[in-house]
């Protein structure tokens, strides 16, 4: 597949410090994401993944290294709106009905009302919430609500969007029919991914490639490329290449696990 890189990450680094105490939180974290690609980072609590996901994202600065995101740096493309971001346990305005919390990026951002309305309906619809446009936070199950926050960080229309751990907390089932709406979404606007997890199937299902980390410091121990036709279904996950690649994926993941705690 020879396509354009739309991230790259060279030998990038984060310590952080506190008072006179410094922790290095990221090694040197060298990597390639090509564009339309879903890719995922995998790995132990506490190795770095979201420090990564929001170094990519411009969020913070590395300590050392570059980020370059089609090209340019990751600062340029954040003020260029190239990013499109879920945190861990998103956070949704609760006085704002669900139509009103998609808007909100697009309100910021100057759009006028009858656009941003057309815009937050349609994405809406993309994520499944069609009836649900005037509903509020309290309303809405936690499945609903990391739809309204998937929605919300595709607004402005980003080349990458970034999801860090989305679907914690929901359960077994709910977690595998949220894949199967992102991975809709993700086919259906071929936005370049970056999804952090730790959980193994999940990243099977979703990815084209995964990243697994390990920690003190963080890096990159490997990376694996999942070459399943898609749409994936729940039927694919009980296939022998499926299961196969979940088998390998737990195995390196028990690696970056030995290597951390010995
Ligand atoms: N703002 C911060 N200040 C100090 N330490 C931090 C900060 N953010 C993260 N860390 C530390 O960096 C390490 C990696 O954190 P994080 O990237 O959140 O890991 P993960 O997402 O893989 O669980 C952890 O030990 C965490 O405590
Ligand atoms: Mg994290």
């Amino acid at each position: 597949m020879a396509g354009t890189d739309a991230i790259r990450a060279d030998a990038v680094s984060k310590t952080f410090t506190i008072g006179k105490e410094s922790f290095q939180a990221l090694g040197e974290v060298s990597l390639e994401i090509p564009e339309r690609t879903f890719a995922t980072f995998i790995g132990p609590s506490g190795c770095g993944k979201s420090t990564l996901l929001r170094i990519l994202a411009d969020v913070i600065a590395p300590t050392s290294g570059e980020v370059s995101v089609f090209g340019r740096s990751a600062a340029q493309a954040r003020e260029e709106r190239d990013f499109g971001f879920v945190f861990q346990d998103p956070v949704l305005l609760p006085w704002r009905s669900a139509l009103a919390n998609v808007e909100l990026p697009m309100q910021l951002n100057g759009i006028d009302k009858a656009e941003r309305r057309a815009r937050a309906l349609e994405l809406l619809d993309l994520v499944g919430l069609q009836g649900f446009e005037k509903a509020l936070p309290a309303k809405l199950s936690g499945g609903m609500a990391r739809r309204v926050a998937i929605a919300r960080a595709l607004t402005l229309g980003p080349r990458v969007l970034f999801l860090d751990e989305p679907f914690n907390g929901l359960d077994e089932i709910r977690r595998q029919n949220m894949n199967a709406e992102l991975q809709r979404i993700w086919l259906e606007t071929r936005t370049t991914t970056v999804l952090v997890t730790h959980n193994v199937s999940e990243a099977v299902f979703l990815s084209d490639r995964v990243f697994v980390m390990g920690r003190n410091p963080g890096r990159i121990m490997a990376q694996l490329e999942i070459d399943l036709p898609r749409p994936r279904t729940i039927e694919t996950m009980t296939s022998p290449e499926f299961v196969e690649y979940d088998r390998e994926l737990t195995a390196l993941l028990r690696t970056a696990y030995e290597d951390a705690e010995p």
